[in-house]
């Protein structure tokens, strides 16, 4: 962390990230229990352009929010130097038993609590070693960056969606993503963002006797099939604003993990980008709708003012 510089740090990219824990099983990495023969190739190798592109920054550290560390109040925020221990899928232990040891970045998080605190959200440090990392954030974090050669800081998706109504939690997050980017900007980091959800989310409820048999899997639904491919285009084109302006709508109609608000935040960190985004790839896990794409704003004249 010494090349960083109070003041000048900024959002090196943004990904949509999403966890689908059959794609590290596929992967096969020496951290996971169960082993695969293969599978959901097209969104691993978007992942492999994703971590290729990326190899043009110098990042100090992978800012996650995850659909899956579900906190009732408020956001809370990794905050002790170290996590070890063993991440267990609870859907699918078949698939994903990971041990994870991971550093986490104690400065930016503490500075993500209190930039959220002084902004009127409630915020939460996680300061306890011993707490369990949910398996969206090491789902995520390792196939954008599997050698783990760099701190995290994940933040938790809190329950204002279900709450209050999708508009509440949309602003919430939005609220909470330009918080999180004065944070990056005032301690100096170079940092990636990690957006952890699936877009479409309905899915099969039976799994296939060898869970990579790729003859089983496909499209859920084609209604949520044309919502994926609608906000797809509308990330394509850089317009950002009429997202947002129909989550809501996109959230109900294919039952959207975005519910749990890990890509608006990242929009808002990103400051609502106009540029276009990248692409990877596009595929199902179990039926659900899973998009790798990337906003890197150094190639769209340095990022938003
Ligand atoms: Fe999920």
């Amino acid at each position: 962390m010494s090349s960083t510089k109070p003041g000048q740090g900024r959002i090196v990219a943004g990904a949509l990230a999403p966890h689908p824990p059959h794609l590290v099983y596929a992967e096969n990495p020496p951290q996971n229990e169960p082993t695969a023969e293969c599978g959901w190739e097209v969104l691993r190798w978007g992942y492999e352009r994703l971590r290729k592109s990326l190899e043009e920054h110098e990042i100090d550290v992978i800012i996650v929010h995850s659909p899956h560390w579900r906190t009732e109040q408020g956001n809370h925020v990794l905050a002790a130097p170290h996590f070890k221990s063993l991440s267990v899928d609870p859907i699918f232990p078949n698939l994903f038993r990971f041990h994870y040891d991971l550093r986490c970045d104690v400065e930016l998080a503490e500075a993500i609590v209190a930039e959220g605190a002084a902004a009127g959200l409630s915020m939460k440090a996680m300061r306890n070693p011993r707490f369990r990392v949910d398996y969206g954030t090491i789902t995520s974090c390792h196939l954008a960056r599997p050698a783990w050669d760099l701190p995290i800081v994940a933040i938790s998706s809190n329950r204002t969606y279900w709450r209050f109504n999708n508009d509440v939690g949309d602003a919430e997050m939005l609220d909470l993503g330009a918080a999180t980017r004065r944070a990056v900007e005032k301690t100096g980091r170079k940092a990636l963002l990690l957006a952890s959800n699936s877009l479409s989310h309905r899915h099969f409820t039976a799994e296939p006797e060898t869970p990579e048999d790729m003859s089983q899997e496909r499209v859920y639904h084609h209604g949520q099939y044309m919502w994926d491919m609608h906000m797809i285009n509308l990330m394509k084109t850089g317009q950002v604003r009429r997202l947002l302006a129909e989550m809501p709508d996109f959230i109900e109609h294919a039952t959207s993990e975005c519910k749990e608000g890990s890509l608006t935040w990242m929009l808002g960190a990103l400051g609502l980008p106009e540029y276009p985004a990248e692409v990877h790839a596009y595929g199902t896990v179990i039926g659900t709708g899973n998009a790798v794409v990337e906003w890197n704003p150094s190639r769209h004249g340095g990022g938003p003012a």
